[in-house]
Order: C-alpha cells, then sequence, then structure tokens
C-alpha cells in the first residue's frame, strides 16, 4: 500500500478534544514509524451545519467514499437542539453510514484488569470481560419509511417510525458475528424481540438458518433483548459475541459500555462489505460515547474510547495487528500505572486530562516501539 488514506472527522463537543490525541498517535507513526498515513480533515454535525446549513456537505461526504478509513469523533450538542430533524448533526453520521453501506458495527466491551473497580458492578462481575456486541448499522427503525409526525387535528400527532429488516440484512450480519465468534470464543447470542415484533421473529428464523447452513461449529442461543440486557449487568461474563439490530444494538452498547467502567473506554469499527476484486471494505471508526456536553471544553474527556477506535482501524482497514495489539497495550499499561481521567478514576489512582492521557499512551507506545 503506497499511502494510507484517512479521513478526520472531529465533529461536535469533545469529539475534537479526543481526536487532537490521535492525531497526535498518527503523527507518530507517520514521522517514527514510517507509515504514511495522509490525513485529510472534513466537518460533521454542528459543526458542519454551523459552516454549510446541514450536517455534512457533499465535498466531505465524497472524501468519505474516497478514503481508506474514516476517524469520527462525536457530534450533537444542545447549541443544535432546535435544529431541523434532517440537518440535525447526527444525520451526518446516519448518512455516513448509509451512504457507506456499513453495515456492520463492531462494539466490543473490554474490561482493562486495572478498571475492574472503575464499573458500577462488583470487580467480580467484571473482571476479565471481553464481549463484542455486534449491532446491524444500516437498517432496521433507524432507516424504515415511513418515518414522521403526522398532523391527525384536534391538537393530536402521531409519530412513526418503521422497523424493517430483510433476510440479507439479518443474514449478512449474523454471517459477520459468526466469523467473528470463530476466531474469539466460538459463541454467538442473538438477541431480538420474536415475541412482540414480526421482524424479530423474521431475524430469529434467518440467524437459526444462517447457523444451520454455514456455522454449526459456533454455539448459538437466542435471547429476548430485554432479558438479554439484565443478562449484561447480571452476568456479562456468560456472553461471546452478541448480534442485534441497530436499535437494541445502540442500547445494549451502551450498557456494555459501563461494565467497562465508562462510556469513554468504548471503541468501534463500522464496516461495509468486502469489495468483490480487492477485498477492501469501506470503513469508519468511532467512540460510542457522543459529544458529551457537559464536560466538554474542559480538558477532562477520556480519549481512550477514540484511540482505541484508532486501534482497530490499524487491525480491520490497515492489517497492521502488531501496532494495534501495541496501541492497546499502552492504554492497557497506562491505566496499570494508575493513570485516570476523572470518569475511571479511583480512590488512589492519580487523576488526569485529556492531553496528558493521550501524552501517556503515546509514550507508552513509543517504550513498546522501541
Ligand atoms: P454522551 O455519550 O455524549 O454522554 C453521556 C455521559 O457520558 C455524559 O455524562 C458524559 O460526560 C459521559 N461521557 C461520554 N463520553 C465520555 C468520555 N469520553 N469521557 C468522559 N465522560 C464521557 O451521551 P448524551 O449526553 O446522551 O448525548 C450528547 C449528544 O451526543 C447528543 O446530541 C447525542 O445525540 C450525541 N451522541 C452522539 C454520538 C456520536 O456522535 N457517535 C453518540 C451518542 C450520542
Ligand atoms: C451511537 C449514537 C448514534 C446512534 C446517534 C448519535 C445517531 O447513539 O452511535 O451509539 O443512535 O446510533
Ligand atoms: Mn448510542
Amino acid at each position: 500500500m503506497a499511502s494510507r488514506k484517512l479521513l478526520l472527522l472531529p465533529g461536535d463537543g469533545i469529539g475534537p478534544e479526543a481526536m487532537a490525541e490521535v492525531r497526535k498517535i498518527i503523527a507518530y507513526f507517520n514521522a517514527d514509524l514510517g507509515l504514511d498515513f495522509e490525513l485529510d480533515e472534513g466537518l460533521v454535525g454542528g459543526s458542519a451545519y454551523d459552516a454549510h446549513g446541514k450536517a455534512i456537505s457533499e465535498e466531505d461526504m465524497g472524501k468519505a467514499l474516497a478514503a481508506d478509513a474514516v476517524l469520527f469523533g462525536a457530534v450533537g450538542g444542545p447549541k443544535w437542539d432546535s435544529v431541523a430533524y434532517d440537518v440535525r448533526p447526527e444525520a451526518g453520521l446516519l448518512r455516513l453510514r448509509k451512504d457507506m453501506a456499513l453495515f456492520a458495527n463492531l462494539r466490543p466491551a473490554i474490561c482493562y484488569p486495572a478498571l475492574a473497580a472503575s464499573s458500577s458492578l462488583k470487580p467480580e462481575v467484571v473482571e476479565g470481560l471481553d464481549i463484542l456486541i455486534v449491532r446491524e448499522l444500516t437498517g432496521g427503525v433507524y432507516f424504515g419509511e415511513p418515518k414522521e409526525i403526522i398532523d391527525l387535528g384536534n391538537s393530536q400527532k402521531r409519530g412513526i417510525d418503521t422497523q424493517i429488516y430483510d433476510t440479507f440484512e439479518i443474514e449478512r450480519i449474523a454471517g459477520v458475528a459468526f466469523e467473528l465468534a470463530r476466531a474469539r470464543g466460538n459463541k454467538v447470542t442473538s438477541m431480538e424481540k420474536r415475541n412482540v415484533m414480526k421482524s424479530g421473529v423474521l431475524w430469529n428464523e434467518v440467524v437459526t438458518a444462517t447457523h444451520k447452513a454455514r456455522y454449526s461449529d459456533v454455539q448459538l442461543d437466542h435471547m429476548l433483548a430485554d432479558a438479554g440486557g439484565m443478562q449484561l449487568v447480571r452476568w456479562p461474563k456468560q456472553f461471546d459475541v452478541i448480534v442485534t439490530d441497530n436499535l437494541f444494538g445502540d442500547m445494549l452498547s451502551d450498557v456494555a459500555a459501563m461494565l467497562t467502567g465508562s462510556l469513554g473506554m468504548l471503541p468501534s469499527a463500522s464496516l461495509g462489505a468486502p469489495d468483490a476484486k480487492t477485498g477492501a471494505r469501506k470503513a469508519l471508526y468511532e467512540p460510542v460515547h457522543g459529544s458529551a456536553p457537559d464536560i466538554s471544553g474542559k480538558g477532562i474527556a477520556n480519549p481512550i474510547a477514540m484511540i482505541a477506535s484508532l486501534a482497530m482501524c490499524l487491525r480491520y482497514s490497515f492489517n497492521l495487528i502488531a501496532e494495534a495489539d501495541r496501541l492497546e497495550a499502552a492504554i492497557s499499561g497506562v491505566l496499570d500505572d494508575g493513570l485516570r481521567t476523572a470518569d475511571i478514576w479511583s480512590q488512589g489512582s492519580t487523576k488526569i486530562g485529556t492531553t496528558e492521557m493521550g501524552d501517556a499512551i503515546l509514550g507508552k507506545f513509543k517504550a513498546l516501539s522501541a
């Protein structure tokens, strides 16, 4: 690969603060490791709305489609609470996912050993936790039509969202989950609500059929999504890979985040299908958290979710496995050293800000590279 084209979309709130730490790490990759990342930047979310009146410009959308990978910060915030629905900050992220056809969202929840005490759950419940939520990302109620508010008269309105899943959408996300499970604990738990939703009935049928046809060597369990949420906080180590739809995946991954200590710890990868000729796949990497308006501008946001998203990018888009492993080891090492941003701070550890955390991880990465 001659050069590696990366588009950075920092976004709003703590997005740019976390992205600044990633930029430092990439600068080191280029200057000292000769990794040859070609960086470009664009606007997304509220910052794009302020500049162009929409949540992502056509030009930046074009750059995203042309890049080898996109690194995304976070979007949204109270400043844009009343802007029109179609141009609200979150619409920029949804457009990226849809137009780049990023149907597979991988959200690993790993409890780093040093953080077992930072979770709101008992340490023995989360110690050693390593689960992967595979969230379907381009279908379901996020995109189904009709999606509207209609006026019924007599001061009554009706809000409508539509949950739709077709066989091929369920089949391909199930395939991703089974493949990933084979490379780790070999177990998939599929979550839906077949007891009330027709799309849940189909989900269950298609996952079962996909398993039977191609993946019968992997253990498959089914769980109703509400019970799955309960099991995630009761005994999360029973899970290996969870596969679920767009909305349940959104909610369950925020729940899973707290098993790791903080929403500021969870990275994600959003992947498209491999190109038939080259095998390359479109990809966007982003933390699971949002723009955190309550802490933005204070220099206290945890950049680990963003930095761990860069590690996923190294692994999945560029096959830089050793570098990805080393970056994750650097994160773990800094936590072992007792350094913590405020969200994961606990008695006896040292509280540091966003920049210091980025510097500490880069310092550790350099030491591991020497
Ligand atoms: P949020 O994830 O922004 O924040 C939830 C809580 O977690 C807050 O208390 C916040 O301070 C804390 N938190 C989140 N990330 C943190 C980090 N890195 N370090 C320390 N603490 C962190 O969710 P919200 O408050 O419900 O949403 C705020 C805005 O973000 C909304 O506009 C929402 O739509 C948007 N949002 C965007 C994304 C995204 O861009 N991918 C994801 C979720 C929410
Ligand atoms: C996430 C976010 C997004 C989602 C929003 C910002 C559109 O919550 O990535 O988890 O709901 O998918
Ligand atoms: Mn979410």
